[in-house]
């Protein structure tokens, strides 16, 4: 360093000093630049920050100033360098820094969310869960439901058949039989399962859907029962605020048998509230004696209700959604908007 002009040696050196750290390839390389420069030692801006005792009074304020500005600068080029270099390397113009991709996370498919949801109320309710197969008989589909085989609604459903008198069972209510003839009573049972009618596929049907039955079954059950236990779970299902409608309807293997309706009441953020029209949620009623015979019980004994609901249709209803088929088409991009 020049006696004579300190700062222009220094900046000099600052000069100096980047360059050999703008060149340093490696960590190795970059350390030696570090100990040249910046080494408490011998290091050459230390080395100026030392000797400012022998320079006069009046120069060294200045002088002292400048290599710490120096020595700053120097030391925040250094730190840079050494950032870029530990970086991994860019391969194959990939930038290996960037964070991954997250991994595709599969999700229940919203109806299926449904049916959980509605098995879960049932379950705190007492029910346990029933299956049944759905390749039936006409027997279990129709005769033992008190329901001849020239009956309007064995007709009405237009059954897909398998083989003679087996066929894809339309509706879950063959399991109420399946189950009371395997147990005996009390009966609580929830039984979701696909059934198949000779539907075209539009917005409000498909050849294949989902029906979830229930049954009660047990010594003095009444219609009280029934209506008690369905608006219990419309309403931890709806909303409490939700209001049910038991419309008469007719249904063969339950007397009197019922269309079973909510009216919910949505809430909006700003506090005001709205009730929707009536939206009905399921078929049911009371069994009829004569489906109890069948199954092999005192008719004079028991009694029950039981009930069948669509939850594609529940599904639909809960999410405001316009069109059954956008269930089945399994679009990703519609999926994910229900995923929890
Ligand atoms: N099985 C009837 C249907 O498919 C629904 C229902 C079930 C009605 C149980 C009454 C009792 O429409």
């Amino acid at each position: 360093m020049s006696d004579s002009n300190p700062i222009e040696a220094l900046r000099a050196l600052e000069g100096e000093a980047l360059s050999a750290v703008e060149s340093a390839e490696d960590a190795h390389a970059l350390e030696e630049a570090r100990v040249r420069y910046l080494g408490r030692k011998d290091g050459r801006i230390s080395v100026v920050l030392r000797g400012l005792g022998d320079l006069p009074p009046d120069k060294r304020p200045a002088v002292g100033q400048e290599a710490n500005r120096v020595k700053e600068v120097v030391r925040a080029a250094l730190e840079a360098r050494e950032q870029a270099l530990s970086r991994p390397a860019v391969a194959g113009g990939e930038d290996l820094t960037l964070p991954g991709r997250r991994p595709w996370r599969g999700a229940l498919h919203p109806v299926s969310q449904v049916i959980e949801e509605i098995w879960g109320i049932f379950r705190d309710l007492g029910f346990t869960r029933a299956r049944g197969p759905e390749a039936e008989t006409e027997w279990y589909n129709f005769e033992a439901l008190n329901t001849p085989l020239d009956h309007p609604a064995a007709d009405e459903q237009d059954t897909l058949y398998l083989a003679d008198s087996v066929l894809l069972r339309s509706h879950t209510s063959p399991v109420q039989m399946r189950t009371m003839e395997a147990h005996e009573p009390p009966i609580r049972i929830i039984a979701p399962g696909w059934v198949y009618r000779r539907d075209t596929y539009d917005a409000t049907h498909t050849p294949a859907f989902l029906q979830i039955e229930g049954l009660v079954v047990d010594e003095g059950i009444t219609f009280i029962d029934f209506k008690a236990t369905l608006a219990e779970f419309a309403r931890r299902f709806w909303g409490p605020g939700t209001k049910v409608r038991f419309r008469p309807s007719f249904f063969p293997f339950t007397e009197p048998s019922a269309e079973v309706d909510v009216k919910r009441t949505i809430v909006r953020p700003d506090g005001t509230s709205e009730e929707t029209d009536w939206l009905e949620i399921m078929g049911a009623g009371m069994v009829d004696p004569a489906v109890l015979d069948n199954a092999g019980y005192d008719s004079e004994r028991y009694t029950g209700f039981a009930f069948g609901m669509g939850p594609g249709r529940v599904t639909l209803l809960k999410h405001g959604v316009g069109d059954l088929r956008t269930f089945f088409e399994n679009d990703v991009r519609f999926l994910n908007q229900f995923v929890r």
